[in-house]
Order: structure tokens, then C-alpha cells, then sequence
């Protein structure tokens, strides 16, 4: 297949947004940016289009799609009744990162939720987004535009990586703006519950809805609870090389990390290391890249996919990093840190 490249980085383009809308509506896949991470995206409501997005993905047919909206009334024709905190948590963070896993109505199919009997239901920040579930018809399931397993996308030239020739078109918006993917919140039982850290934390659901639980199937701690959130439990994101998170006081942490680069390096090997702008002339023996800036959060969130691919390009025996608890987005960054590490983590 011919994958077609659409260039928004300079806006959009409505020639191309209404190609796109075309290729939707009769069934095909389109790859587009979001605040979040590069999406792929397919009529929700066809049943054979979102099976073709799992066969382009290579997912599993039990892990449910995220449907994206760009208006709120849409919501009325894919939900069932609408529990209270939905408007409170629309109206203060729609458009935007944030996820609502809510009782789903007959028109959405169940190849698109994964078999499930609730939906997720999103409504991007994002303005080609946007445009293009308009184009599209209104309702575009999409999840990230990466082959299943790999770093999401969060370029266009990473969505080509994974999908040129498997699907109808690309549109290129440059980089994303928050790089790691939105923020899940189950509405379906009396206490919202966490399902997916993102950009959108806890304490700024808290102070809309009141007491909001985490997901316990997040935490590593007893493998026996499973995560909500079906694609929570696939391994992600993970590395080639084997990627360890070194936890602990600062000064201690490059300390570390430098003996066993050093050690690395007396073995004939080169290590990777993820430091950040303030540690990157600490290190010594490896391949060391800046993954962003302690003072500037986001940025640590937009680099955190890249900094895993590149790494695998550059074909490192073995990755340490530093880790990461930002005071906003800390939790999200170290969810998706960890699970590429397999929760390798050497404490100092
Ligand atoms: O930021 C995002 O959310 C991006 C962009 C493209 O919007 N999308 C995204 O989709 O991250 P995906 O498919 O990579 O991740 C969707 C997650 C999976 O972990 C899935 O299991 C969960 O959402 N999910 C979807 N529907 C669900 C449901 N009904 N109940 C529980 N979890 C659900
Ligand atoms: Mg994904």
C-alpha cells in the first residue's frame, strides 16, 4: 500500500483534511497528531475499520480503542446514561488529555471496545485533530500510532517508522505537545478510579470531583491484581537493550551509574545513559542523552519516547537512567519509564 503524506506542520489544511475524511469514511486508516501522541485513527463506528487498525498494529483484539470526539454533544450517541462527574470533568479539561471510560450505547461496536460493554471516550486539544474526527464523521477510534510493543509515536517520522506501507495516509503536525498518552479515568463505578497516569494528575482531578482512587493493578507491587485498563498489562515500550532505572539521591545516583558504565565500557560494551540537561556532562564511558530539563517537566514528557528509540538505533549493550518524580506529571513519566524497564530499578 502506498501511504500517502499529508504536511500540517505549517496549520491545516483543509484539501487534506477532507482527503483524509474521505479515506475514514469509507473504512481506511489515517495517522494523526494529538496533544498526547500521534494517533491512529479509524471510523469508531465501523466494525471492520477498527479490526483493521488492530491488524495494523499487531494488538491484541482483547485491548479496547479510545474514541475521539470534537464536540460534546457527540458524546449522547455513544454512552448510556451519564454519571455526574463526566460534566464536571468535561467541562474543566475538554478539549484536552483526558480519557472517560463510560457505559457504552449500541452504536459502537464491540470490535472497537475490545468486547467490553463501556467506552473510552476522549476529545483532543488539538486543532488538525480535530478537524479531521469532524471530516471523519465525528466518532475516530485511535490508538497510538506505533506498532504494537514499541514507543509511542510522538513524530511524524516515528508513526512512518512503524506504519509506512500498512496504512492510507500520514499527517505530519511536528513534534507533539506533551508526548506521553492521556490521562484514563473510569467513571463507571461511584469513586473515579485511574486507569492511565498522564499529564492531567490526580490533585487536578481531585479538585473538580472530589476522591479519586488509582487503578491498584498500577502499582507493580503484587503481579496477582491485573490493571484495569486492558492495555495496561502488555509489556510496552520496551527497549532493545535492557534499561535500568537507577533510583536514589542525586549525587549518588551519578555515582552509580558512572561505575557501572565504567565497568561496562573495561568489558569492551557501551552503555546508553538518560540524564538530563543539568546531569548530561556528569557521565563518562557511555552514550549519554538529555531526556529534558528538571526545571521544565514537559519536557522530560516529550523526549521520553524519542530518547527510547534513539537508543535503539544506536545499539547499546545496556541503558541506565535516571529517574524522574516531577512534582505534576512525575507519576505518568515514571508509569511509562517503568514499564520499559520491566521494573528494573537499582536503589542507591
Ligand atoms: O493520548 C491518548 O489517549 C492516545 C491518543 C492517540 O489519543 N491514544 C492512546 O490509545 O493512548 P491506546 O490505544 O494506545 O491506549 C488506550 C488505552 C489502553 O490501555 C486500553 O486498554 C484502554 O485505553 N481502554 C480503552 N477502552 C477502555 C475501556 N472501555 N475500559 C478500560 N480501558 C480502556
Ligand atoms: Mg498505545
Amino acid at each position: 500500500m502506498n501511504t500517502v503524506l499529508e504536511d500540517m506542520r505549517d496549520g491545516v489544511r483543509e484539501d487534506g483534511i477532507s482527503r483524509a475524511g474521505e479515506i475514514l469514511r469509507s473504512g481506511g486508516l489515517v495517522a494523526f497528531p494529538t496533544e498526547t501522541v500521534y494517533g491512529l485513527g479509524a471510523n469508531a463506528l465501523d466494525a471492520g475499520a477498527s479490526a483493521r487498525i488492530y491488524r495494523a498494529k499487531g494488538r491484541p483484539s482483547d485491548n479496547p480503542l479510545i474514541v475521539h470526539i470534537a464536540e460534546w454533544d457527540a458524546i449522547k450517541a455513544i454512552t448510556g446514561d451519564l454519571p455526574p462527574q463526566e460534566k464536571l470533568l468535561s467541562d474543566a479539561f475538554w478539549p484536552g488529555p483526558l480519557t472517560m471510560v463510560l457505559k457504552k450505547a449500541e452504536a459502537v461496536p464491540y470490535a472497537t471496545t475490545g468486547g467490553l460493554d463501556t467506552v473510552a471516550v476522549r476529545m483532543p486539544d488539538n486543532v488538525i485533530a480535530r478537524s479531521l474526527i469532524l471530516a471523519g464523521g465525528g466518532y475516530i477510534a485511535a490508538p497510538s500510532a506505533n506498532t504494537s510493543g514499541r514507543p509511542s509515536p510522538t513524530t511524524a517520522q516515528h508513526v512512518a517508522e512503524d506504519m509506512d506501507g500498512v496504512i492510507d495516509m500520514i499527517i505530519d503536525g511536528g513534534p507533539v505537545s506533551i508526548g506521553l498518552e492521556s490521562t484514563i479515568v473510569d467513571l463507571t463505578e461511584d469513586i473515579p478510579v485511574i486507569l492511565r497516569p498522564g499529564y492531567i494528575s490526580r490533585e487536578m482531578l481531585q479538585q473538580v470531583v472530589g476522591p479519586v482512587e488509582m487503578d491498584r493493578g498500577l502499582s507493580a507491587d503484587d503481579p496477582s491484581v491485573h490493571p484495569k485498563a486492558p492495555g495496561m498489562k502488555y509489556r510496552h515500550y520496551a527497549p532493545k537493550a535492557p534499561l535500568f532505572i537507577v533510583e536514589g539521591d542525586r549525587e549518588r545516583v551519578q555515582e552509580k551509574i558512572n561505575e557501572l558504565t565504567a565497568a561496562e565500557y573495561g568489558a569492551g560494551k557501551q552503555a546508553g545513559v538518560i540524564a538530563t540537561d543539568e546531569s548530561l556532562g556528569c557521565y563518562a564511558h557511555a552514550l549519554v542523552r538529555s531526556i529534558g530539563s528538571r526545571d521544565r517537566e514537559l519536557t522530560i514528557a516529550q523526549h521520553l519516547y524519542a530518547i527510547l528509540r534513539e537508543f535503539d538505533l544506536l545499539e547499546v549493550s545496556v541503558i541506565y537512567s535516571e529517574s524522574f518524580e516531577t512534582p505534576q506529571m512525575g507519576t505518568a513519566i515514571m508509569n511509562r519509564l517503568m514499564k520499559a524497564a520491566g521494573h528494573q530499578v537499582i536503589f542507591v
